[in-house]
This record gives C-alpha cells, sequence and structure tokens, in this order.
C-alpha cells in the first residue's frame, strides 16, 4: 500500500485515525520521551528530533509499503483543536493474522482515547484487511497495555519468558489474542481487592512496600511447615508472589488482601478468595505475620472476606454462593479461625497436602454456603 494516499481516514467522531504528517514529529519526539514509553516499548534512547522527524517521513511510510500499518491518532483538545495522540499500528504476519502495538502521547493517556483508536484499527483490520487472528505482546508488568487488551476483548493466554527484545534484553512477554469471531469486550471480570474494614482490622491491596513483611511472614517457622513455602524465602519470592496475585485478580480468579491493624499500615497478614468460578465459589485462604497471630485477628478478617464473597456483584462483592477450605491436621490455629468466621468440617482428604517438611497430611476441609453464612458466627 502507497504512504499517504492508500491511508484512510477512520473516526468515531472523538478520535480520528490518519496518516501521520511531517508536523506530528514534535508530538513523536513528546512520546518517544517519555518514561513509560521507554519502559515499555522498544523506543531508540536517546531519542532525538532527528529521529521523530525520520520516524513520520521515512518509517512510517517505508511500513505501510512492507505491511506495517500504522496511523497517527487525533482527538480534540480542550480548545477544540486537533492534536496528535500517539500511534496505533497493526503489523501483518501474513496468513490474515497481524500484530497490534500501540502508544499514546502523555497528554492523551487516561481518556480513553487509545481505545477507541485501537476500536477503530481493529475494525478496520479485520474489514478491511480481511484479518482473522490478532495478537498482542507486551512486556510482563506493562498493566496499562494489558488492561487496554483486556477491554479490546483480548484474552492473556500465558508468559513467556523472556521473549521480547528490549535493547539488548529478552524481557518476558504477557500474548494474547483476539479473533474476528470474538466479542469486542472484556472475557472475564477484572477483580479489585476493595478495603474492608472490621472493628480491628483493615483488608486493603497489596503494594509493593509489603515486600519485606511478606518475607518476614513466610520465613516464619510455622507459615513455612503449614503452606510449604520455599526456604530460603526471599524478596524475589515475595514479588513473584505479588505479581502473581496481581495476574490473578486480572484473570478474574483471585481477590488477594494485605491485613492490618485498623490503626496501622503495616501488613500483619494477607489472605485470598482463589480458584474463583463466577457466581458459584472460591477457595479461601491465608497467612499471619508472627507479629498478627493470638490476638483473634485472623478470625476477624477471615470474616470480613466471607461476607466480601457472599455480597452481590452488583454489591461490589463476588456474588458466591459457596466457599470452601482447607486445613493440616495439627494445623488447629487454622482449623478455628474457619470454624470462627462459620465454615463447617464436611470431610477428610488423606494425604492431600504437602508440608514444609516433606512430610504429607491429611487435610481437614471446610465450606460455607451463602444461605449459611450471617446465621452464628459468620455476620
Ligand atoms: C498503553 C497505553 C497506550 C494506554 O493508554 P491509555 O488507555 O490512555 O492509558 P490509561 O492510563 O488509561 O491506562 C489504561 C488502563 O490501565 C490501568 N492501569 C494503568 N497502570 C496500571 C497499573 N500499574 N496497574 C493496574 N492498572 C493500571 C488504568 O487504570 C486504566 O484502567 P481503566 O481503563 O480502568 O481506567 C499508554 O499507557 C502508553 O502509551 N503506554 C506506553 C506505551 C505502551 O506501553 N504501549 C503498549 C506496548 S504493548
Amino acid at each position: 500500500m502507497r504512504f499517504p494516499h492508500d491511508v484512510p481516514v477512520l473516526t468515531d467522531g472523538t478520535v480520528t485515525l490518519r496518516a501521520h504528517r511531517p508536523d506530528d514529529a514534535l508530538g513523536v519526539l513528546e512520546q518517544c520521551v517519555d518514561p513509560l514509553s521507554r519502559q515499555w516499548t522498544t523506543v531508540p534512547v536517546p531519542y532525538t528530533r532527528a529521529d521523530a522527524e525520520a520516524f513520520v517521513a521515512e518509517r512510517v511510510p517505508a511500513g505501510w509499503a512492507a505491511g506495517a500499518w500504522a496511523f497517527a491518532v487525533e482527538a480534540a483538545d480542550e480548545d477544540g483543536h486537533g492534536r496528535f495522540c500517539g500511534t496505533v499500528e497493526l503489523r501483518d504476519e501474513g496468513n490474515r493474522r497481524a500484530e497490534i502495538a500501540f502508544g499514546a502521547h502523555p497528554w492523551a493517556r487516561g481518556r480513553g482515547l487509545v481505545e477507541r483508536a485501537l476500536r477503530l484499527l481493529l475494525e478496520w483490520g479485520f474489514t478491511e484487511r480481511r484479518l482473522r487472528t490478532v495478537v498482542w505482546w507486551a512486556n510482563v508488568g506493562n498493566w496499562a497495555s494489558r488492561r487496554t487488551a483486556w477491554r479490546l476483548g483480548f484474552g492473556c493466554d500465558g508468559t513467556l519468558a523472556r521473549w521480547l527484545p528490549q535493547r539488548g534484553d529478552l524481557l518476558d512477554a504477557w500474548v494474547g489474542v483476539l479473533h474476528v469471531d470474538d466479542p469486542r469486550g472484556p472475557r472475564h471480570a477484572w477483580l479489585r481487592a476493595p478495603e474492608l474494614a472490621g472493628e480491628r482490622v483493615t483488608l486493603r491491596p497489596l503494594r509493593d512496600g509489603d515486600v519485606p513483611r511478606i518475607v518476614e511472614a513466610c520465613s516464619d517457622a510455622r507459615t513455612a511447615q503449614w503452606l510449604r513455602m520455599p526456604a530460603p524465602y526471599t524478596e524475589d519470592h515475595a514479588r513473584a508472589w505479588l505479581l502473581q496475585t496481581r495476574e490473578e485478580s486480572a484473570a478474574g480468579t483471585a481477590v488477594t488482601w494485605a491485613l492490618t491493624e485498623r490503626d496501622s499500615d503495616l501488613l500483619v497478614g494477607a489472605l485470598n478468595a482463589f480458584a474463583v468460578k463466577p457466581r458459584r465459589e472460591a477457595e479461601v485462604g491465608y497467612w499471619s505475620h508472627p507479629d498478627g497471630r493470638g490476638r483473634g485477628l485472623m478470625t476477624q478478617a477471615c470474616r470480613l472476606v466471607v461476607a466480601h464473597c457472599f455480597t452481590a456483584y452488583d454489591a461490589g462483592g463476588l456474588g458466591l454462593v459457596r466457599l470452601h477450605a482447607g486445613a493440616a491436621v495439627g494445623n488447629t490455629a487454622s482449623q478455628h479461625v474457619l470454624e470462627a468466621a462459620g465454615f463447617t468440617r464436611v470431610g477428610r482428604e488423606r494425604r492431600a497436602l504437602g508440608l514444609g517438611d516433606g512430610s504429607l497430611a491429611d487435610c481437614l476441609t471446610y465450606d460455607q454456603l451463602l444461605e449459611e453464612h450471617g446465621e452464628g458466627h459468620g455476620g
């Protein structure tokens, strides 16, 4: 395809996709020296005005001839003047497949403009270029990109270790696809951990700053034994676990909270509702930092998690009808927490739990139904 003659103008009334022009160079420069662009894309560092001019005058036109269909994104600023908002692109991969790529000018972020631009781009690709499958790649940790892809209907099909090149390194990559016949909206809920307040405890989302406390808690002998933690438990383990909890939330399969005492921000435990099956059930799990034991904090926190899980989805809860949990025979503290939070012991799975010392323990299984919640201890 020839540039700019064959580049269509696509608009939804708010956002317009069009061929790049020489006067986009300043916007391209501002975008490419921005820290987020540097962190999450392969823009050269340093990036100069000459690089930006070459991008609009040479790279984009050459790309159109070679199957890299890049559009400038334009939208009106506060005064109603059209301004450069970034670049969105489909890269032809043959066999009616393409890769999607996008980057926003810092001014344009957080306004929903990129999502609009990508919807226009995808519909053009699926109809005019007759694409069947579009693939999305992002460096692991690029949550703005992942959420954008999720909104558009992409799945996140997994992580490829050391796959995406960036300035000499190979970085872990998320990958997902959107097919021509897929719905163009989220495939599943993206769960969040709302703040939950009890009389003596607060549950809040986990933060990077919790890493040292997570290391302390998971290095503790009791936690290591009952939950079979890696030993030694390092900051890398804690960071990997934090990433895992965020990925599970994004995939709609778990919600994880930090437990703190009401008047403090210091983590004294963690709880989660995991293996979520929407509208049905989840499993509840937890561990306490040694500072948080022996004062009934986990029991109160577990009740808050149970209440959140049984609260209707439209009212901000998970809208589940059943919760289940397990505790090793011998882990009396955990059994007590479950019973005090309204769970009923329903069975025993023999030799089902691997412990820190390498032994296998029987697992006592518990569950709780929506209709039981609020009766007795659960409320
Ligand atoms: C990716 C990008 C184009 C998205 O633009 P945008 O949609 O205008 O950006 P937003 O700031 O609105 O972020 C999109 C969503 O991600 C969310 N998000 C951003 N950072 C997040 C984080 N660290 N954790 C969780 N969510 C995050 C935002 O809250 C927003 O969610 P919402 O849709 O519910 O409001 C823009 O962030 C960008 O230019 N990044 C640098 C280039 C890049 O990463 N390109 C993609 C390469 S794969």
